[in-house]
């Protein structure tokens, strides 16, 4: 009997595979195409507190081996997903994270505090990363005091798994990851999507509106995975590897080079069943190279152990 089990905060997730936010749906799109007894989990679009609109199109781009997006964090807010979505969350049977994302310090605390009310939720992806807002990509990401002030306080407002999303753009991300530890972040979700563009070659101008787009998929998948491997010195806690997954290889490299769990987004979109297929295959691989327990492939690149 393989143990895959995973612990991340509170949380304990069936296996280490993911489905990542805005990938995923609100859940149950996932669920219809994925095993809820057989997945780790999910994670919902991005909620902010008040609804928003999102970017002009065009919204998506394919480009070679990846996506380029620009959604702009279209939702209806958080009363509205209270209402609307939470309670279709409420029969899932696996980790359920909710992503936040703030504008400000005060509006973090109102949707914790919101959401602390509601039954349903394992935890929560506090994403300050999204490159889609403003016409440079920059965000509060971008700024380590801003980051620190918001990730300072949120702790004592939840015993509930907390996971900071950290964008690749920054170097400061690495700091913020470390602060984000000591104020006891239980795991940092890394990465988000690159910033990229796009040209239209046949109007001479930007592709999107806001010239800057997110870059994800296979394309990113080598520069995340250093990214997860610096990551890993850098901080103790659980860090959940994101970008450009696709194979159960991918997984295994992610996980032997510091992720204890990993999140799929774009592949979602091409692969609905995938979370379950890789699931499985990772059961399969760990049979067949004799490891009882899914997590002892953890940090063991070149023999280090974390
Ligand atoms: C269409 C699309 C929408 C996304 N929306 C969100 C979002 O709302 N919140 C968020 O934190 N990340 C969002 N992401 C980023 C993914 O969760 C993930 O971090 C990124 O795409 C890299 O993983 P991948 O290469 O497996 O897609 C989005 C990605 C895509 C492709």
């Amino acid at each position: 009997m393989i143990d895959q089990k995973i612990k991340i905060g509170q949380t304990v997730l069936k296996s280490p595979i993911i489905g990542a936010s805005g990938c995923s749906g609100w859940g149950p799109e996932l669920i219809e195409y994925n095993k809820q007894d057989i997945i780790g989990g999910f994670v919902t679009k991005s909620v902010t507190l008040n609804e928003k609109i999102g970017n002009d199109s065009p919204r998506i781009k394919e480009v070679s081996s990846g996506l380029l997006n620009s959604i702009g964090l279209e939702n209806g807010g958080l009363d509205y997903f209270i209402e609307n979505k939470l309670p279709l969350l409420k029969d899932i049977d696996c980790a359920k994270f909710i992503n936040l994302a703030p504008f400000t310090n005060e509006e973090i605390h109102i949707m914790i505090n919101k959401l602390e009310k509601e039954t349903g939720i394992d935890g929560y992806e506090i994403n300050i990363s999204c490159p889609n807002i403003r016409k440079d990509g920059f965000n509060i990401n971008s700024n380590v005091k801003k980051s620190v002030n918001l990730v300072k306080d949120i702790r004592k407002l939840t015993k509930r798994t907390l996971m900071l999303k950290l964008s690749p753009a920054f170097n400061e991300s690495f700091e913020i990851a470390s602060i984000a530890e000591k104020e006891g972040f239980d795991g940092i979700t890394f990465t988000n999507t690159y910033l990229g563009t796009a040209v239209n070659i046949d109007t001479g101008k930007f592709v999107f509106k806001n010239k800057v787009a997110g870059l994800s998929g296979p394309a990113i998948k080598p520069i995340s995975l250093w990214n997860v491997y610096k990551m890993a010195n850098t901080v103790k806690i659980p860090i959940i590897g994101v970008g450009g997954i696709r194979t159960i290889e991918d997984v295994i490299e992610f996980m032997m080079i510091g992720a204890s769990a990993v999140q799929i987004g774009t592949a979602l979109l091409v692969e609905p069943t995938i979370l379950t297929d890789i699931s499985i295959k990772l059961k399969e691989y760990c049979k067949e190279n004799h490891i009882e327990k899914i997590r002892d492939i953890i940090s063991t690149i070149n023999g280090e152990e974390k």
